[in-house]
C-alpha cells in the first residue's frame, strides 16, 4: 500500500470559499470575477503584458502554436527531454520537432547547441525551464532576435521561479504555465498564456474564444460577436479559477513551505553526493527557483530501479521523468534513433523525482532519506 504518495493537492485557504463565491455570483463559465482577478495578480506580480487563463499549459502552447501561424512543413526546436505537449502543440499544426540535447548541469536545453539547428523552416525555439530552474535565456533571446524567431517559453514548472531578474515565461515573446495539480499553485488542470510581445495580443483572445471576438463583445467594443478567425475553446470556468485565485494570493506562502521540503532533501541527501554515490540538483546563479521538484541522479539505470522498487516495496511512490521524445514512438516516426541525444538517454534512465507536496511531512522526509541512504550504502 502506498503511504507516501509522489504528489498530493493540498488546500492552502480560501480555496472552496471562493468556489462558493463564484458558484453564488451566478457566472461559472469563462472570464468571470475569478479568472480576471487571476490575471490581474499575475500581470501585476511577474510584470507580465497580458496574462489569459487557459485550460492547461498544453492549450497554451497550442495557442503560441496558432499565433504564431505555425504550417504543415516548419520545424520547430525544443529538448527531447521535455513532457509531450511541448512537441505536440506544434506538431498539431504540421510542425516537424527539431530535438536538441540538454545541458548536464541543469538538464534544459543546451543553449550552444540551439544555433545549428536553425534552417530557413525553423519557426519558433521552445526551451522548457526543468524543475522550476531556468535556461540561459540570455543566450536563447540573443538566437532568436538574429535569425527574428519567436521565443515561446514552456515554464510549466516554472511558475514563480526568476531567470536574472525576469519572471519565467515573461521573457519570450510568449510563454505558459501549468496549475496541473503536480505544480506549485494548482487548480487541478488549468494552465495560463503568457503574452509578452503585444503583436500578439488582440489575436490570442480570438484564439482562445473559439475563433470569434466575444472578448471585445463583453467589453462593449462591438455590439454582436461573430466568427473572425480559427481558434477553439481554451478558457477554464470561473470554479477553477476561484480555487487558482486562493493558491496564487498565497504563492509567497507556499513557496516557503516547498524551500523547506527541498532544503531538508538537499541537506540529508549532500553527505552521499559528497560521497560520489548520486547527484543532487543545480541551481545555477542566474536562477532564483520557485522548489518545483526535488530529483536525483543515480549512477546507473539498474540502481535507479532498484532505488525506485525498494521505496515502492515500502509505500513510498518516487518516479522517473522525462521518457525522451526522439526515441518514443512518434519520435521514431519523425526518423529520430536512438543514440542521437546521449545526455538526454543517459539523464532520463539515471533520473528519480522523490515525493514532493506542501503537506510533506518532516518524518515522511526522513523515512525517505533513510531508506535512500540505506540502499545507496550497501549497493556501492
Ligand atoms: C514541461 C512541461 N510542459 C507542459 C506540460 C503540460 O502541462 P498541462 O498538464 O498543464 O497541460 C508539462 C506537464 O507536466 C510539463 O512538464
Amino acid at each position: 500500500m502506498i503511504k507516501i504518495p509522489f504528489n498530493r493537492p493540498s488546500i492552502i485557504g480560501k480555496e472552496l470559499e471562493y468556489i462558493a463565491q463564484a458558484v453564488q455570483g451566478g457566472q461559472i463559465s469563462g472570464d468571470g470575477l475569478f479568472t480576471k482577478k487571476c490575471h490581474a495578480l499575475i500581470e501585476e506580480k511577474f510584470g507580465a503584458k497580458k496574462v489569459l487563463l487557459t485550460t492547461s499549459c498544453t492549450s497554451g502552447l497550442e495557442m503560441s502554436a496558432l499565433l504564431c501561424n505555425i504550417q504543415s512543413g516548419d520545424e520547430v526546436i525544443l529538448p527531447s527531454f521535455t513532457f509531450v505537449s511541448t512537441a505536440n502543440a506544434f506538431c498539431l499544426r504540421g510542425a516537424k520537432p527539431i530535438f536538441v540535447d540538454i545541458e548536464q548541469k541543469t538538464l534544459n536545453i543546451n543553449p550552444d547547441l540551439i544555433e545549428a539547428k536553425i534552417t530557413n523552416k525553423t519557426k519558433a525555439i521552445v526551451p522548457i525551464h526543468y524543475a522550476g530552474v531556468s535556461c540561459d535565456m540570455d543566450i536563447v533571446m540573443d538566437i532568436g532576435r538574429k535569425y527574428k524567431i519567436p521565443v515561446i517559453e514552456d515554464a510549466a514548472q516554472g511558475v514563480n521561479a526568476k531567470y536574472k531578474d525576469q519572471y519565467l515565461g515573461t521573457i519570450g515573446q510568449l510563454g505558459a504555465y501549468s496549475f496541473h495539480e503536480t505544480k506549485n499553485f494548482i487548480s487541478g488542470e488549468g494552465g495560463a498564456l503568457v503574452i509578452n510581445d503585444e503583436q500578439y495580443i488582440e489575436r490570442a483572445e480570438i484564439v482562445r474564444e473559439k475563433g470569434t471576438n466575444r472578448s471585445k463583445f463583453w467589453r462593449g467594443q462591438v455590439d454582436k460577436y461573430t466568427w473572425v478567425d480559427i481558434g477553439s475553446s481554451y478558457l477554464p470556468s470561473d470554479i477553477l479559477a476561484a480555487y487558482l485565485y486562493a493558491q496564487l494570493e498565497s504563492m509567497e506562502q507556499i513557496t516557503a513551505v516547498r524551500r523547506k521540503i527541498y532544503k531538508y532533501y538537499l541537506k540529508k541527501l549532500s553527505p552521499l553526493e559528497e560521497r560520489g554515490l548520486l547527484r543532487l540538483p543545480r541551481i545555477p546563479s542566474w536562477c532564483q527557483p520557485n522548489y518545483h521538484m526535488f530529483y536525483i541522479l543515480l549512477q546507473t539505470q539498474k540502481m535507479r530501479d532498484g532505488l525506485m522498487k525498494t521505496l515502492k516495496d515500502n509505500g513510498i511512490m518516487a518516479v522517473f521523468h522525462y521518457l525522451p521524445l526522439h526515441t518514443s514512438p512518434m519520435g521514431k516516426k519523425f526518423g529520430y534513433k536512438e543514440g542521437e541525444f546521449p545526455v538526454t538517454e543517459d539523464v532520463s534512465k539515471r533520473l528519480l523525482r522523490l515525493p514532493f507536496y506542501n503537506d510533506l511531512t518532516e518524518s515522511d522526509q526522513e523515512r525517505i532519506v533513510t531508506i535512500i541512504n540505506n540502499f545507496v550504502s550497501e549497493i556501492s
